[in-house]
């Protein structure tokens, strides 16, 4: 399989689902600047990609992509550098079609060629689209996808550089027979994998929007068993920032997100983000959950009408545990420490990772969720919290 590049679900920033087409060095930049600033970029979201659009309609004489001249006036690797120089990693896009979506040259037929030039520009993330891959009639789609996104594994393991890559080819295979199967050798191939729809644009209207979230929720958490450490499902962009949402349907998202284990991937105009969002996005306590060691993708353990719950094994014993309000009515939501798959005991601590408050329980796990929220515990059998280590002493020899 390709190396293991991301213990941890991958985090950063990406423009597509804000900006679309509308992409630029400067805008880029302004982003991996905002990411620093609000100290983001500490808190993991150290991936700044750049999706579709940046390149020229035609490669150069030798075959090579051309990044933009108007919209990167300096050429790709600049972007990379800047990046670099921030303490950032330089994320790309292309596709293992003839065309990307937006109809930029794909690097079908120049799987190695492209590979070489990323790694040459010093390129620490792809993502591959998948649009425009010549399937010939009589042939299995699954197995030619298979062969371009397995060869564009090779030509990336053979540039010697540790490039992460981000596989879309189970996105093009949605709802289709057998389409599990894509994400197994997805698994093999890559390290994370895009499936479902794309998220909504910043244009959609709010229902759009959260019907987007609910939708690639929705066709995400069945996929549990498809996961393992280190290998993950991506349900598309985190949608903080963006316009039309409220603060409980940004929250749940990110709650829902952390819980399965997705990559925390922002889409937003970082340098007007408002407090709210960046705070939803930099919420410590629930980046823990998503980038927890134990690496598991949460399941849902309770349903009913209009609320899931959700439980997520990590890596101290304890269970983080989300009270998923999917309705347009407030709810009260009751589950139990065992339903959750919590040891039995006789007492547990529940600290809601959004309030930040601490209750005890003997089992009982509920709260009144308002319409579109997400209620989010952390929860530990016991009284009290173990004992963190304390930090390493450093000893100065003095004299
Ligand atoms: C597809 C992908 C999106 C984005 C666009 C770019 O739709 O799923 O995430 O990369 O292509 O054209």
């Amino acid at each position: 399989p390709y190396p293991n590049l991301t213990p941890t679900p991958p985090m950063g920033w990406n423009n597509w689902s804000y900006y679309g087409c509308d992409i630029s060095e400067e805008t880029v930049l302004a982003n991996a600047r905002a990411l620093v600033s609000s100290g983001l970029a500490a808190k993991g979201y150290d991936t700044v990609t750049t999706d579709d659009c940046w390149m020229t309609h035609t490669r150069d004489a030798d075959g090579n992509l051309v990044p933009d001249p108007t919209r990167f006036p300096h050429g790709m690797a600049y972007v990379g550098e800047q990046l670099h120089a921030m303490g950032l990693k330089f994320g790309i896009y292309e596709d293992a079609g003839t065309a990307t979506c937006g109809g930029y040259p794909g690097s079908y037929s120049h799987i190695k060629q492209d590979a070489d030039l990323f790694a040459k520009w010093k390129v620490d993330y792809l993502k591959l689209d998948g649009c425009n891959v010549p399937v010939p009639t009589g042939q299995s789609a699954d197995d030619i996808y298979h062969k371009i996104y397995g060869d564009m594994s090779q030509a990336l393991l053979d540039t010697g550089r540790p490039i992460v890559y981000s596989v879309s080819a189970p996105a093009y295979f949605e709802g289709e027979k057998d389409w599990h199967h894509v994400i197994s050798w997805s698994a093999e191939v890559g390290n994370l994998w895009r499936e479902g729809a794309d998220v909504a644009m910043e244009s959609s209207s709010a229902r759009g929007k959260w019907a987007s979230i609910k939708y690639n929720y929705g066709y995400n958490v069945p996929l549990a068993d498809l996961q393992s450490p280190g290998r993950w499902n991506d349900p598309d962009f985190l949608l903080a920032g963006q316009s039309r949402l409220t603060g409980d349907e940004i929250r749940s998202q990110m709650s829902l997100w952390s819980v399965m284990a997705a990559p925390l991937i922002s889409s937003t105009d970082l340098t007007k983000a408002s407090p709210e969002a960046l705070d939803v996005l930099g919420n410590k306590d629930v980046i823990a959950v998503d980038q927890d060691a134990k690496g598991l993708q949460g399941r849902i353990v309770q349903q009913g009408d209009g609320y899931d719950v959700l439980s997520k094994p990590l890596a101290n014993g304890d269970r983080a545990v989300a009270l998923f309000n999917s309705s347009d009515e407030a709810h009260t939501i009751t589950t139990t420490a065992a339903k959750a798959g919590l040891p039995a005991g006789s007492s547990y601590l529940l600290k809601d990772l959004w309030s930040k408050r601490t209750t005890q329980t003997t089992g009982t796990i509920a709260a009144n969720v308002p319409a579109h929220a997400t209620v989010l515990y952390r929860v530990h059998a016991g009284t009290a919290h173990r004992v963190q280590p304390a930090t390493a002493i450093t000893w100065t020899r003095t004299g």
